[in-house]
């Protein structure tokens, strides 16, 4: 009897090992063997703990599983997969959640034991390796080429949140000469997650890191690289433990190092723990802090592909960019190219959090709709009270009104309303939410985010603070308040201004746009009406 419970940050953080223990405990006097296998989360955290038992027909799941349901759930029959339990969720694939996803990057994620490398091969995994190992072993230039065009076509562009085309960053460092007598290209994979409510790196490096590795291995085939950095955040401490079993793992069998699986090429990699900088999630600062340095942005150019880390040409992508190159690889480019709208191809692994009923991870094709990801998945508020504000893109994206909720998940469609689809995070606020405190809150995250660098971000945030809270006092002073309110107003919309065009970095360059997007959206509930941004 083979029982799954997930041991990612998420269901531990829900008590997933006391599950673990109390399983064992009642099961050691079984007569049957009951095996239990610590996979990763399917990404439906609202379920978790989630335990699953494998049946003849499929995985039965059972949750939220807590340690005082063990007891009742074997006395009814959860090694059989019986259905009498009120935990009972039916099959796991046929669950709604999950059934209506389009899981390509995380296709195996929850599916199999993360650090279980057969288990991955299994389940196609190494299979986009091998497919460039061949293009490679056809003759080495033109094998490169042939993979960088592959990722070309597909359309994937950086999931980090920055939207660059992959295919074209690679050209640029398979087209770019060493610049020092070290001769060195490197793959450096941004696992420094910052985005307030995002976690589909980490849930990807928990679920199904092997993906992540071959992602990295075959950028290094692609662009002439034997050595890659994962920059993990501190914060993710149970990522670095499966990563690191499973990057040992690699080596044991030869995907990593000198030869790998006897095509004569090689590949070392290593994970690096940050400092909790906000701004090393930046690929310039997250550079610097890699070769031991502050984390301080650079000017670009010259690009991290031309002169990147210890000065030499190197790939610097986020997890999921990384991690959806083998699938690329092993479906082929027009597969992965058939999803999405526009100029955005593929998914995007969007990720529900803040006062939402059913938290999780979706991955879609883009051009589905917002309204579609909070009611259809997310099931409206944790709170029930009715939603009023969505920030989509992390803490620098714009916050949306219910009237902007049925705009198309992609790139430009985004752009056009001055919002960002990011990293993909989506927070929810009921109507109970404080705008103003939200807006001051954008200000003051620059503020204790900024490197330091430039003056509109370092002083601009704290003026932005400053402002905001000058503007909170005139509303609370009725008598001849309006016309300081509207002095403050303009100044407001004059340092927003100036931060966006005077900042070296999307840090300063980007914290109005949720300033600004509650002056437009929101101005009942802002402290002063504010002018329209056209
Ligand atoms: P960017 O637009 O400056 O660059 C995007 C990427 O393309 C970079 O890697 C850059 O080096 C590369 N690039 C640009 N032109 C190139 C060329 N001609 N050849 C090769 N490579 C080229 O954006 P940036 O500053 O890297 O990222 C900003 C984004 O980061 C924001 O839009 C935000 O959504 C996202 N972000 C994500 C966070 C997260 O936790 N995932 C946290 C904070 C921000
Ligand atoms: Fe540093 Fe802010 Fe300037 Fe970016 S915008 S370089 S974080 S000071």
């Amino acid at each position: 009897i083979t029982l799954f419970v997930p041991r990612d940050t998420s269901a531990l953080s829900m008590g997933a090992d006391d599950v673990v223990q109390a399983l064992k405990f009642q099961c050691q006097d079984l007569t049957d063997d009951v095996t239990i296998v610590r996979n990763g989360s399917r990404g439906l955290f609202y379920l978790e703990p989630l335990v699953e038992v494998l049946t003849p027909k499929g995985r039965v799941a059972y949750g939220p599983v807590q340690i005082e349901d063990v007891e009742s759930l074997l006395a009814q029959g959860l090694l059989n997969g019986n259905s009498d339990h009120p935990l009972y969720l039916g099959l796991t694939e046929e669950i709604p959640y999950l059934a209506k996803q389009q899981r390509l990057t995380f296709s195996r994620a929850g599916i199999i034991d993360p650090i279980n490398i057969n288990d991955y091969i299994e389940h196609e995994g190494f299979s986009g390796l091998s497919k460039a190992l061949a293009m490679f072993e056809q003759g080495s230039d033109n094998g490169q080429q042939k993979i960088v065009d592959e990722i070309k076509t597909s359309g994937l562009r950086g999931r980090g949140g920055a939207a660059f085309p992959t295919g074209i960053k690679w050209q640029t460092v398979l087209d770019a000469k060493s610049t020092s007598e070290a001769q060195q290209k490197y793959i450096v994979c941004n696992a420094d997650e910052g985005d307030s409510g995002t976690f589909s790196d980490r849930l990807l490096m928990e679920a199904d890191p092997f993906s992540l590795i071959e992602g990295m291995i075959i950028a290094g085939l692609a662009v002439g690289a034997n050595q890659g950095y994962i920059y993990l955040r501190s914060e993710y401490p149970q990522a670095n433990i499966i990563l690191e079993q499973a990057i040992n793992t690699a080596y044991q069998q030869n995907f990593l190092g000198n030869n790998i699986q006897q095509s004569g090429q090689k590949f070392d990699l290593e994970v690096r723990i940050g400092a909790g900088a906000y701004i090393c999630g930046e690929e310039t600062s997250l550079l610097e802090s890699l070769e031991g340095k502050r984390g301080l942005v650079r000017a670009k150019p010259p690009l991290p592909a031309i002169e990147g880390l210890f000065g030499q040409p190197t790939i610097v992508n986020n997890v999921i960019s990384l991690a959806t190159i083998p699938t690329i690889l092993a479906q082929g480019a027009q597969y992965y190219q058939d999803f999405g709208v526009g100029r955005s191809r593929g998914t995007l692994p969007f990720q529900l959090a803040g006062n939402i009923k059913q938290g999780g991870l979706v991955e879609l094709a883009f051009g589905t709709t917002l309204a579609e990801l909070i009611n259809d998945f997310g099931a409206g508020s944790y709170s029930g009270v009715p939603l009023k504000a969505i920030q989509v893109g992390g803490p620098l994206g714009a916050y949306l009104p219910e009237n902007q909720w049925a705009t198309e998940l992609d790139y430009e469609a985004f752009a056009k309303i001055d919002a960002v689809l990011g990293h993909g995070g989506i927070v929810a606020f009921d109507d109970t939410v404080d705008m103003t405190a939200q807006a001051r809150f954008a200000m003051e995250f620059c503020v204790a985010e900024s490197c330091g660098k430039c003056t509109p971000c370092r002083i601009g945030s704290v003026r932005g603070v400053e402002v905001i809270n000058k503007m909170t006092k005139a509303q609370q002073q009725s008598e001849n308040s309006a016309e300081e309110l509207a002095e403050l107003n303009t100044l407001l919309v004059d340092l927003c201004d100036t931060m966006v065009d005077g900042s070296l970095c999307a840090m300063g360059g980007m914290t109005p746009i949720p300033v600004r997007s509650i002056m437009n959206h929101f101005s009942d509930d802002f402290v002063a009406t504010a002018d329209k941004f056209n």
